[in-house]
């Protein structure tokens, strides 16, 4: 069933037959589903009831993570797709469409970054950088974009917390430009689809306790301490949770919204008098 057929049902509450916040039968696309958020999302749709599809650039990375979600009892598709290939992102929903008939939810959560100063960043590097985050969002959007306008759709893309995509991030030039134009493009496209019945919304996380993240800033999610004020790291779990809310008809009125994740808010403090 298409989440816009749920939506009705949920809105009518007299005929409601599941939870409005369930994603049973309905298909997903996760791409950069090999690990870290993605990774999580997908194994939460799947225990939630979706047909899930994920996708990274190494088949046997995310032939690992479609063995675990089976054996659990979920249903997943593994494929292989760079996502700043437009003909393997073709595929991937063509390979889609043969499995499970049509793309109900498509997640645009590959992503990549590495630190460097703005002086110094080649040209291939910037261009990379802003491939996969910008582009490899453009490319699934519209490959998926016919299926997802046949009876409507959810699109949630991952950008960056407002701290970093507004303001910017130093040494992080190229990922900041790239998820400020992809938190842009979400209102742009949630506004020119909504009438197609497509809902287009951002997930803007701040540090989550990713691999990445966890070799990077020497810390492990096993640190992470929820009665600390500064709260500053998430589980990816915080965040699969967020994408399931946006997927599924619960979220029915939240329509080119980016929601920012990044625990207790950054504010001035008052100097001492
Ligand atoms: N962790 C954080 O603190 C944080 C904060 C804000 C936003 N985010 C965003 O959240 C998303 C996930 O981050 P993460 O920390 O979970 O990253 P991660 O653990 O490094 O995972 C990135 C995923 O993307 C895949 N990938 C990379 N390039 C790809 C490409 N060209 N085509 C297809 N798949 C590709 C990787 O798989 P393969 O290597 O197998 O291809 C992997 O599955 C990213 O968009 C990131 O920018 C993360």
């Amino acid at each position: 069933m298409k989440p816009q057929d749920e939506t009705r049902d949920h809105l009518n509450r007299e005929t409601t037959t599941s939870s409005p916040s369930s994603l049973e039968g309905t298909t997903a696309i996760v791409t950069g589903a090999s690990s870290g958020i993605g990774e999580i999302i997908a194994e939460r749709f799947a225990a939630d009831g979706a047909n899930v599809v994920i996708c990274s650039r190494d088949q046997k990375n995310v032939d690992a993570v479609a063995k675990r979600i089976e054996e659990s009892g979920g249903t997943a598709l593994a494929v292989e797709c760079d996502v700043t290939d437009r003909e393997a992102v073709e595929a991937l929903v063509t390979a889609t469409v043969e499995e499970f008939g049509t793309v109900d939810v498509l997640v645009n959560n590959a992503g990549t970054r590495f630190m460097t100063d703005f002086d110094v960043i080649s040209e291939d590097e910037w261009k990379t950088v802003i491939d996969v985050n910008l582009h490899g969002t453009y490319h699934c959007t519209q490959a998926a974009g016919k299926y997802l306008k046949e009876g409507g759709g959810t699109v949630i893309n991952i950008g960056l917390s407002s701290a970093a995509s507004q303001r910017g991030t130093p040494h992080l030039s190229h990922y900041s430009a790239a998820k400020a134009a992809v938190i842009n493009l979400t209102t742009t496209l949630a506004y020119e689809w909504a009438g197609d019945d497509v809902r287009v919304n951002c997930i803007a996380p701040g540090f989550v306790a990713t691999p990445a993240i966890e070799s990077g800033l020497g810390i492990s999610a096993a640190d992470i301490d929820r009665n600390d004020v500064e709260r500053w790291i998430a589980l990816p779990i915080e965040i699969a949770d967020i994408a399931q809310l946006l997927a599924s008809p619960a979220s029915s009125h939240i329509v080119g919204e980016t929601i920012t994740v990044d625990g207790v808010p950054r504010i001035e403090e008052m100097p001492e008098r």
